[in-house]
């Protein structure tokens, strides 16, 4: 088996540690993830195939199995279910729930700037995630709009449901910064934590000023910081102060610019003591502009159920008409509908690029 084909379609219909492959979903930096069957349980998955320089080396093969585990471990609404992690022939592979629907940063590229009650509803999905894997000490270190991924909700209080991935998979053991061995970049530095660029320990705090980095960008279109190369951009985040949202988004009340300013705190002890506690003090001062704007941008998304240990895409439950009340932040689960037995892979988005058919 040959790991990254030059050509999309190289790995389609091929058996992979008992999946067989159907279509490529997207690429990263480190992995190729594809749309595949279990063979043994005919559920469609998301089977994410990582890079030989990953598998190679000694140090990252370890943490890798280590935090596989522990995310694998963890059962939270928010988090994509991880169904198994392993190598096979040689290639580190990660099997876990199909997702249908796009990633944050997709949307991002497509709608710009979110509504408000929009942004709020993601970030709280998002904090309670993050605030889960931080109580079983497990950090996420790489969260990003690429590994947000938004499918559609259940119901009307709930247009769109939000799973945060990639858990355990951040480029530390190359380098903070996703530099491979050969010297070229392959990830993004615009949510990195100042203490992570220092080489300073991290801990959930991390997290909390790279999900403020995505707020910041979901509300304001851009992250805080954008800098014309990589050093000004390590040295905004270490020494420069955030911009205020309020100036790129006069809809919302100055008092959210000293939330956004505490999360990205330089300092991790001057910022919130969690994520939940972020996204609720960013709540209370945005008021009103939280209860009210446009449609969510959720109105085009695929439907789909949230992902279960079954992986099935059954239809969601109601239609989506008026701006809903904010919900609770939610550590539960909305309500799922019934499984439906073994279905058919859903759609593949229009995100997905090229669609690529396995072999009948
Ligand atoms: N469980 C999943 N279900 C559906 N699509 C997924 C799933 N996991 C990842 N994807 C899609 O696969 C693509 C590639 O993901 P990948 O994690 O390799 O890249 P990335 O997060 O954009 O970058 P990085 O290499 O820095 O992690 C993403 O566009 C993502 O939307
Ligand atoms: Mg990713």
């Amino acid at each position: 088996m040959t790991w990254a084909p030059e050509s999309a379609s190289g790995l389609i219909g091929a058996e992979i540690a008992g999946y067989r492959v159907e279509r490529e979903l997207g690429r990263g930096g480190m992995a190729v993830v594809y749309c595949a069957k279990d063979l043994r349980l005919g559920r469609t998955v998301a089977l994410k195939l990582l890079a030989p320089e990953y598998t190679r080396n000694e140090a990252f093969r370890s943490r890798f199995a280590q935090e596989s585990r522990v995310a694998a471990a963890i059962d939270h609404p928010n988090i994509v279910p991880v169904f198994e992690a392993g190598e096979a022939d040689g290639v580190l592979y990660i099997a876990m729930c199909f997702v249908a629907g796009l990633d944050l940063r997709a949307l991002l590229d497509r709608e710009g700037p979110l509504a408000v009650p929009t942004a709020l509803r993601i970030a709280a999905q998002l904090a309670s995630a993050l605030d889960a894997a931080h109580a079983r000490d497990l950090v996420h270190r790489d969260v990003k709009p690429g590994n947000v991924l938004i499918t559609k909700g259940v119901d009307s209080d709930h247009p769109e449901h939000v799973y945060l991935t990639d858990f355990g998979l951040a480029k530390k053991s190359l380098s903070l910064t996703g530099f491979t061995t050969a010297g070229e970049f392959v990830g993004t530095l615009d949510y990195v934590a100042p203490e992570r660029i220092a080489g300073r320990p991290v801990d959930g705090r991390a997290d909390q000023y790279s999900l403020a980095c995505v707020v910041h960008e979901t509300l304001a279109g851009a992250p805080p910081f954008k800098r014309a190369d990589h050093l000004e951009l390590l040295w905004a985040h270490q020494y420069d102060q955030p911009p205020a949202l309020s100036k790129d988004r006069p809809d919302i009340p100055v008092a959210a610019d000293e939330v956004l300013r505490r999360a990205l705190a330089k300092i991790p002890d001057d910022r919130y003591d969690t994520c939940l506690e972020f996204v609720g003090a960013l709540r209370a001062a945005v008021g009103g502009a939280g209860r009210s704007g446009s449609a969510p941008a959720s109105a085009d998304l695929p439907p789909a159920a949230p992902c279960t240990d079954q992986g099935t895409g059954a239809e969601p439950g109601a239609e989506r008409g008026e701006e809903p009340e904010e919900p609770e932040e939610r550590a539960e689960a909305p309500a799922l509908p019934e499984p439906s037995p073994l279905p058919e892979p859903p759609e593949p988005p229009s995100w997905a690029g090229p669609v690529l058919r396995a072999p009948h």
